[in-house]
């Protein structure tokens, strides 16, 4: 199978220059300018953006949480990720059993993924608990491939300090990353308890509940402890202008932190909460748009390194909507994959917000060099994987559920108007969306084995 797209604008997060680039077996062989090659089928770019193809590096497919199940498996969400310019994810897994080793999800996710995915995937560990045969096993996960792991510091199977300590220190001594979801646990279930005791459910106190503060809080506690243990951090879906301030400083002082946001926190603010505000239930909740504008900032000066979704959907009328009067009750998360090289492109690159080569080195260059799949993903060169994503940057969009593919009967975008959108996403050499038209096939993405980060 070979391929060339001609007389595109190419954009790598170092260069954007026009040109060809040829696929053959799957990869990158050539790129240059005036390309003939003969029996290749041809793809015309001319007026068009080629970028990398996006790699999300924080989905929910298939997770179960309590009673709800994230409604997107690695099929339907591979798929909706494809149409979205989307062409690698990186899911967290979600937690096992009480007490099962960390190997026990690792199974359970090739599981979910295997044969199902229609892009390259690979998996974050999970810690639920810590002891000492768990810190022994993060060197069987890495030989797995798996060279990044979540903390939470929220959720039933959080972990307290001493035991983030002990993971970080591990951790470090591998060359593992640690990714944490930092949110102060005992603020938030005490604000909780007051709102409902209080008669107070309707989902603006769920972000009443969880202040910025609280964010701000685990972050600097996390900031510190990493410091201490010497350690790499990395901080999941960052929503506040105050978590961005304590890892500014951070960076500013050498420290190795790095940090992700997602869609949902650079254009949506806190009042969605008021209508239909069960759709906007996702944990950190949505902020302030002093919020968004620092956080759109922190991207620009290379204070955030990726942006990911957080990708969680769980249907409204059915799952979300019946807990509106009791915000505790409803499942946390909502849907993004398919949302986020459009609205990346169009809110940052079009609005003048983020540059072509910043957009996609945080949407894809960074989080392949974090994750340990750089230079097979998240870049244009010869040699690597032949995942491209073609943008047209005149294409007008308005984002709505009736025209996504998410497996769920809804988006938090609904009506966002967007200039520029993906037309064409090719996946290791193959064409898998093309003017929405989907040639992919369940069971052709791979799983990526990957190695240790590229801290930048
Ligand atoms: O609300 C969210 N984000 N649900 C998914 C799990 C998590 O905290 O990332
Ligand atoms: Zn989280
Ligand atoms: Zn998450």
């Amino acid at each position: 199978m070979s391929l060339l797209i001609k007389n595109g604008t190419i954009v790598t997060s170092e260069q954007t220059f026009h040109g060809d680039i040829y696929i053959e077996d799957e990869k990158i062989k050539e790129i240059g300018s005036k390309l003939d090659i003969k029996d290749a089928e041809v793809i015309n770019a001319e007026g068009k953006y080629v970028i990398p193809g996006g790699i999300d590096a924080h989905t929910h497919f298939n997770l179960h949480a309590g009673a709800y199940t994230a409604s997107d498996d690695f099929y339907t969400g591979t798929k909706a990720a494809a149409y979205g310019g989307t062409t690698t994810i990186i899911d967290h897994m979600g937690f096992g059993p009480k007490g099962c080793s960390l190997k026990h999800q690792a199974g359970v996710y090739h599981g979910y993924a295997d044969n199902m995915a229609v892009i390259d995937y690979s998996f974050h560990g999970v810690f639920q608990w810590v002891n000492d045969d768990i810190l022994s096993e993060i060197e069987d996960m890495m030989k797995l491939g798996i060279t990044s792991l979540k903390i939470y510091l929220t959720y039933d199977f959080r972990l307290k300090d001493d035991e983030v300590y002990r993971v970080f220190k591990k951790m470090k001594e591998l060359g593992a990353l640690p990714a944490v979801h930092s949110e102060n646990h005992e603020i938030i279930s005490y604000l909780r308890d007051y709102y409902i005791k209080s008669g107070l459910g309707s989902p603006i106190y769920h972000a009443k509940s969880r202040p910025p503060e609280c964010e701000a809080e685990a972050i600097s506690r996390m900031i510190n402890i990493a410091s201490l243990a010497e350690s790499p951090l990395y901080i999941v879906h960052l929503s506040t202008k105050k978590g961005l301030k304590y890892i500014k400083m951070a960076k500013e002082e050498g420290q190795r932190v790095y940090s992700e946001t997602c869609p949902q926190y650079l254009v949506l603010e806190e009042n969605k909460y008021l209508n239909e505000g069960a759709k906007y239930i996702m944990s950190p909740p949505l902020r302030k748009k002093e919020d968004n504008e620092a956080l759109w900032t922190g991207l620009k000066d290379g204070t955030i390194s990726t942006v990911a979704t957080d990708h969680c959907p769980f249907f409204y009328e059915s799952e979300k909507k019946p807990a509106e009067n009791d915000f505790t009750k409803c499942p946390n998360g909502a849907p993004g994959v398919e949302e986020r090289i459009p609205i990346m492109f169009s809110e940052g690159v079009m609005k003048g917000r983020i540059s072509l080569n910043k957009f996609v080195e945080v949407t894809s260059t960074n989080p392949a060099k974090l994750f340990g799949i750089y230079p097979k993903k998240g870049e244009i060169k010869a040699g690597s994987d032949g995942d491209l994503v073609i943008i047209d940057p005149s294409k007008e969009v308005t984002l709505s559920k009736k025209i996504l593919h998410e497996n769920v009967d809804y988006t938090p975008y609904e009506g966002l108007k967007l200039k520029g959108y993906p037309v064409i996403t090719i996946a290791r050499g193959k064409v898998i969306v093309k003017e929405g038209l989907f040639y992919g096939n369940k069971g052709y993405g791979k799983y990526l084995n990957r190695s240790k980060g590229i801290l930048l």
